[in-house]
């Protein structure tokens, strides 16, 4: 069976770990490649965009996939889409393994917003001290006059057009831990956070750390996703695999 792994989250690089031990299986990881030095796959990669949804069809194809994996970062948007349109296109068995999104609890005030230019707008115009937590794709939002001092966390350094003109940048790869994420928040002397409802473990601690410092959150809603099934476990997605065999 030969699986088409779409990665860029911690849910690959489980579901990698897993497929690279099964010797029925044929998986390739794919990339976007946005990552400077990404961490090691267990499986082969491969690079790059495909060109488009035409691209990733002719990718199908010559590849001869059986079945698809949407593992990608709940706000890759633009990979779902053309991933659900690529499969429909070629008769492709299609599934995604993505975590839940994260919950307001008791103690937690988050303003939720629908993208990074109503979250820009949501903090107002009263000069406060902004933790944007949100990786370098969606700081550009922010950029401009502003009277917001902001501490971009990003795993590369952006490109300097277009970022906050009163910027710390911060270079660091999660996971991250609570206390980390307090010392940070108090150090910068942050009075809100900014962030993407990505759900998972790995980057929660400033949410919790947040709550524990009665700090705001401006909460990024996540983008629409198309139809399919969706698996939160690697369990459900090994049954839906074995579930989906092609015929010998
Ligand atoms: N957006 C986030 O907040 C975020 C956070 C952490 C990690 N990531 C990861 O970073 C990557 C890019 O995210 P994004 O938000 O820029 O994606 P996106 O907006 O959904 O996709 C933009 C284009 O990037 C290419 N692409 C995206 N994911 C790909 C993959 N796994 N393999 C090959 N090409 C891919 C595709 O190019 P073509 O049209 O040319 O095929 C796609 O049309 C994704 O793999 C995602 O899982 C994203």
């Amino acid at each position: 069976m030969r699986i088409l792994v779409l990665g860029g989250s911690s849910e690959a690089s489980v579901l990698a770990r897993a497929l690279a031990a099964r010797a029925d299986l044929a998986a390739t990881l794919s990339l976007a490649g946005r990552t400077i030095h990404p961490a090691a796959s267990p499986l082969p990669a491969r690079v790059g965009g495909f060109g488009g949804v035409k691209g990733l069809i002719g990718y199908l194809k010559a590849e001869r996939i059986d079945a698809v994996i949407d593992a990608t970062h709940p706000f890759a948007a633009q990979m779902k889409r053309h991933a659900a349109e690529a499969c429909a296109a070629t008769g492709t068995s299609l599934c995604a393994f993505s975590r839940a999104p994260w919950l307001a609890g008791e103690g937690d005030a988050w303003i939720e917003v629908e993208d990074a230019p109503a979250a820009a707008r949501a903090l107002g115009d009263e000069p406060r001290r902004v933790f944007l937590a949100i990786g370098r794709q969606l700081a550009n939002a922010f950029g401009g006059p502003s009277p917001h001092h902001f501490v971009l966390r990003a795993i590369d350094a952006p490109a300097p057009d277009a970022l906050p003109v009163s910027l710390d940048l911060v270079l660091a790869r999660g996971p991250f831990a609570f206390a980390d994420e307090i010392a940070l928040l108090r150090e910068k002397r942050i009075d809100v956070v900014v962030s993407k409802n990505a759900g998972g473990e790995a980057t929660r601690a400033k949410i919790d750390a947040a709550r524990e410092l009665r700090l705001p959150v401006v909460m990024i809603r996540r983008p629409p996703a198309p139809e399919r099934a969706v698996f939160e476990t690697l369990e459900d997605v090994l049954g839906w695999i074995g579930a989906h065999r092609p015929a010998p």
